[in-house]
């Protein structure tokens, strides 16, 4: 399985925002990318230089609507879990119940935000999810396999086949360009070294960063480092993107960039589920699920789906007015 922007042919496409940041753009603007990137929409003629995505998931083209219980009886779950629950041990008596009895499933395409107050057990959920650690009891399944009982090895390979993580803090090494960082985990997945480069300069135009393939971290703004993150997460064609407060080191303007590039990659098949804190990020998700105590309290789709593309055009005329407008002022 691999994300193949050549093979797969979907009907949508990564196209430039509506409206390009102009040349003498602000630097917050300029920090976003210029070339084609990671907007969605139909294929046109008339707009050469498009970067073809494929539909790693294979799954019907999503609609804006929230799935409906017939569309989800016809497919199968990426996630089943039942009555999961998990205690932690601190010291030699105290027990922490971090979840109590959670039961859920998720949907190939699905787009989920996990919301809570702090320590309602969202990253414990996260983890056991993502196959980081095991539940005390319950089930869980994964693409149709019962993880929740495997060995820790088995967990590990489990983990690296389908499932890509996304961090608050973007986890790159530093020293490797970024390249080098979506590459990495192939190694691990023996892939020879040429095909791997291939893979990750593929990736990287992807999420719009073609032009930046030999940057260090340190070189790049917060989201173009996102956006490697996002690269690497999903270079091993998971079945799966696990986000953990993703947008939490990075300012709102930022933040819609990387929830633009997130609902661009969901709009393609990806299934996602993203833990936030906060109400406004969970608005771009298809779904919320909210924990509180260590169980989930609320199960609703998302009816009026913020759009992150369309504020991100507007953010950009704005400032293309904004620069108009100063430029006025001076002459
Ligand atoms: N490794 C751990 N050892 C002991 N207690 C933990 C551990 N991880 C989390 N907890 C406890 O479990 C509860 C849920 O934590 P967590 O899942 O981190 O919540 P959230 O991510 O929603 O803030 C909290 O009471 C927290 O203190
Ligand atoms: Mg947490």
């Amino acid at each position: 399985m691999e994300y193949d922007p050549n093979s797969l042919q979907n009907g949508r496409q990564l196209m430039p925002p509506e409206g390009n940041a102009p040349p003498d753009a602000s630097s917050s603007i300029a920090d976003l990318p210029t070339q084609p990137t990671w907007a969605v929409t139909k294929p046109s003629a008339t707009r050469p230089g498009v970067i073809q995505v494929s539909q790693q998931v294979t799954q019907p083209q999503q609609s804006t609507q929230p799935m409906s219980q017939e569309e989800r009886a016809r497919q199968k779950p990426v996630i089943v879990v039942r009555d999961l629950t998990k205690t932690y041990l601190i010291g030699n008596k105290t027990l922490v119940p971090a979840l109590r009895g959670v039961s859920l499933e998720v949907y190939p395409g699905e787009f989920v935000a996990v919301l809570g107050p702090s320590g309602s057990g969202k990253s414990t959920f996260m983890n056991l999810i993502g196959c980081l650690d095991r539940p005390t009891s319950g089930e869980y399944w994964l693409a149709g396999k019962l993880v929740s009982k495997l060995s820790s090895d088995e967990l590990a390979s489990i983990r690296n086949q389908l499932i890509g993580f996304v961090f608050q803090g973007f986890n790159l090494l530093s020293r490797a360009t970024a390249i080098k960082n979506v590459a990495l985990p192939m190694i691990y997945a023996g892939v020879p070294s040429a095909e791997r480069d291939r893979r990750a300069a593929r990736m990287l135009a992807l999420v719009g960063l073609g032009g930046r393939l030999h940057h260090k971290p340190s070189e790049l703004s917060g989201g173009q480092q996102q956006r490697v993150a996002i690269a690497r997460a999903l270079v091993n064609g998971p079945s799966l993107l696990l986000a953990d407060e993703p947008t939490g080191n990075l300012d709102s303007r930022t933040s819609i960039e990387i929830m633009a590039v997130l609902q661009a990659l969901n709009d393609q098949g990806l299934t996602i589920v993203l833990v936030t804190h906060d109400l406004k990020i969970a608005d771009y998700a298809r779904r919320q699920v909210s924990f509180l105590d260590g169980k989930l309290v609320r199960d609703e789709p998302v009816l009026k789906r913020r759009v992150a593309q369309d504020e991100w055009s507007a953010l950009v005329a704005q400032t293309a007015e904004g620069n108009g407008q100063n430029k006025g002022g001076t002459q």
